[in-house]
Order: structure tokens, then sequence, then C-alpha cells
């Protein structure tokens, strides 16, 4: 089964206690947290405070991910908001191996993000050092666009990759998964499944995500 982890960006940001309480009464396995710099990707979301906040609202595990240039700077306040994976853009790290050091010695997972456009074979020389690789499905700054095909290949040829060196680590998808498309990315290797339209867009959440996982 795969480990379901609804976007707070499609959440109702007037009502976030309430969907905060609907997903840990869920199946939910992860909060995802989406932060956006409007540089980095051509959109704002929401920050610091924002995480802090929803950090005391919930036990379960806090997937923070950074859509930010220069994520380093801001390393340590994400751990302090309570932070328990950090995921960095390849795309946006200069020294992605440093960045990725400085979020362990953190006490955090560390998490690798990378767009539409970008080889998963440029991971091999971090992947012995990170715990998730995120495949971006849709081009990063929005809720609500299309699962882009392509990427069944690229959770194909990393399950390889990881398989063949021996290593635990997360695929999480990220971008236009829905229950249609969700059995296929997981038959391609794929085991953490971001959802947020999906999910918040559902008449019924909590069901949605009990199916996302079944379906899985
Ligand atoms: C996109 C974000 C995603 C997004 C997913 O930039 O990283 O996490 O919220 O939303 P859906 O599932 O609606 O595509
Ligand atoms: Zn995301």
């Amino acid at each position: 089964m795969p480990l379901i982890a609804p976007s707070l960006l499609s959440a109702n940001f007037l009502r976030l206690e309430d969907d905060c309480r609907m997903l840990n009464d869920s199946a939910a396995d992860w909060f995802h947290l989406d932060v956006m710099d409007g540089r980095f990707v051509p959109n704002l979301s929401f920050g610091l405070p924002v995480i802090e906040h929803i950090r005391k609202a919930t036990k379960k595990v806090c997937d923070v991910h950074l859509m930010i240039l220069e994520p380093e700077r801001y390393t340590e306040a994400f751990a302090k908001a309570g932070a328990d994976i950090l995921t960095v853009h390849l795309e946006a790290c200069t020294h992605l191996h440093r960045n990725i050091q400085q979020i362990k010695s953190l006490g955090m997972k560390a998490g690798v993000a990378v767009n539409p456009h970008t080889r998963v074979e440029l991971l091999q020389d971090v992947l012995e050092d990170i715990d998730l690789v995120c495949l971006m499905s849709v081009n990063p700054g929005f809720g609500g666009q299309a699962f882009i095909p392509r990427t069944l290949e690229k959770i194909r040829t990393l399950r390889r990759m990881i398989d063949e060196a021996g290593l635990n680590i997360h695929i999480e998808i990220d971008g236009g998964v829905t229950l249609e498309n969700a059995p296929a990315i997981v038959a391609a290797g794929a085991d953490v499944l971001v959802a947020g339209n999906t999910v918040f867009r559902a008449a019924d959440p909590t069901a949605t995500i009990q199916a996302l996982k079944n379906l899985g």
C-alpha cells in the first residue's frame, strides 16, 4: 500500500484546523506542505508561521516541499518549525550535496525533488545520501494540473537505480495524482502519492484518501 500525502495547498485556509483534523482522522500518512517563493516557481504559497501552526495540529509526518531558490538559507528555520522531511529542488541548489548534509545534520530526513524536464540519472551521485526523491509529475507552482504521462517511465528508471544500489528511498509522485492514474503510478514503483485537488475537491475527502490507499 502506498503512503498518502495530501497537499494542503488545496486546503481551505480559512478552515485549516478543520482540514488538519480531517487528515488526522483519515488514512493519510503524511501532511505535504508546499512552500513557494515566487522566484523558483511563478507563485507564492505559505511559509514558516503557517507550518509552525500545522505542526501543533498534527502528530503525522510533516513533509515540507521547498520550491524556493537558495533553500540552505532557511533549512534551520524549517527544522525549528517542525519539518520531519525537508525536500529541496535539484534545480534550485548549486551545492546539492552540501544542502542534503545540512538537512540531515539538523535531524530531518532529506528529500530531493526534480522537475519534469530533469533526468533522474542526475540523482545517482546523491542517491545514497537521501531518504526521498520527489518526482514532479507537473511543472511545480500550482495545484490542479494534469499528470505528465512521461513520469511513469521516470519512476521505472529511478526504481531500478534504487534497487540496483540496494537502497531504501521513497519515490514520491507530486502533481495530478487521481484515483484513475494512482494504480499505474504505484505499479511503476512509486510508494508515496501526493494529492491536492483529488483529496480536497472531493465530495468526501476522507473516503478519497482511503480509496487512494486501496487503489495504489
Ligand atoms: C505543485 C505542488 C503540489 C500540488 C499538488 O507545485 O508541489 O504538491 O499541490 O496538487 P495536485 O494534486 O492538485 O496536482
Ligand atoms: Zn508538492
